[in-house]
């Protein structure tokens, strides 16, 4: 969700003004899978490297998730969604968790999109922790090193059970992966919007987006022809 900050000072406003305006894109986007009924969406919210940024826009940027959080949970549970998160939470402020951890609690058993936020996280940050889980494991003999395989590690990962990423989408216009999902979108297919800032962002933009990854040729390696027989 790139460009809030681009956007806001197109209108000559504060930063924390773009952050403010990328919640409607938001709530357009979470809605759009609905009616698509696309299982899980995961939404770059905060990095790692994100902590750098001046305090006074880092702490906005706090506030605005907490307030948020408060106020969209009754929706997002109305609306059959599991509000989840991956990152390092614990460097979250304490009201800022405590939030996430009521919106986990009231929307676990549901069973339509699965929303996670992505907050206080990076790819990197993700294979590390899951290499000490699994050390942690080795060192106490539960696991033995060869019988580590990608299934086994993908577990270990914050996106747990999470599918490995389909469609990865970045507004703003920079192209790159800037250290999000490293892992899982190793097959990813990659769309990057280069007039779109995030809150501009609207569910003409998603559905756009999805129309485009369904032309897409997912080869995984193999050729064309292989592709095209499988599906026959
Ligand atoms: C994305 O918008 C929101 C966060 C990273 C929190 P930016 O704040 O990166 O906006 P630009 O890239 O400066 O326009
Ligand atoms: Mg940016």
């Amino acid at each position: 969700m790139d460009g809030n900050g681009r956007w806001a000072k197109k209108r000559g406003a504060m930063r924390i003004f773009g952050h403010h305006h990328g919640i409607k894109a938001v709530r357009e986007t979470v809605e759009a899978c609905g009616e698509l009924q696309i299982p899980y969406l995961t939404l770059y919210t905060f990095s790692t490297e994100n902590w750098n940024r001046p305090k006074i826009e880092v702490e906005g940027i706090m506030q605005l998730l907490i307030g948020t959080i408060a106020k969209e949970v009754p929706d997002l549970h109305k609306n059959n969604v599991r509000l989840k998160a991956i990152g390092d939470l614990d460097s979250l402020p304490e009201n800022a968790r405590n939030a996430l951890e009521k919106g986990f609690e009231l929307t676990k058993n549901n069973t339509g999109l699965t929303l996670s936020l992505a907050l206080s996280y990076s790819g990197k940050w993700d294979i590390i922790q899951a290499v000490r889980k699994l050390a942690d494991k080795v060192k106490k003999s539960e696991i033995s090193p060869e019988d580590i395989n990608e299934a086994i590690f993908a577990r270990y990962l914050a996106t747990e059970e999470t599918p490995d990423v389909d469609l990865m989408i970045r507004t703003g216009g920079d192209h790159r992966i800037s250290n999000y999902l490293l892992w899982q979108s190793a097959y990813s297919e990659l769309l990057f919007l280069d007039d779109v800032l995030w809150p501009e962002f609207r569910k003409a933009h998603f559905f756009k987006a999805i129309a485009l990854y369904q032309q897409r040729e997912r080869r995984f390696g193999k050729t064309g022809d292989q592709i095209k027989n499988e599906t026959k």
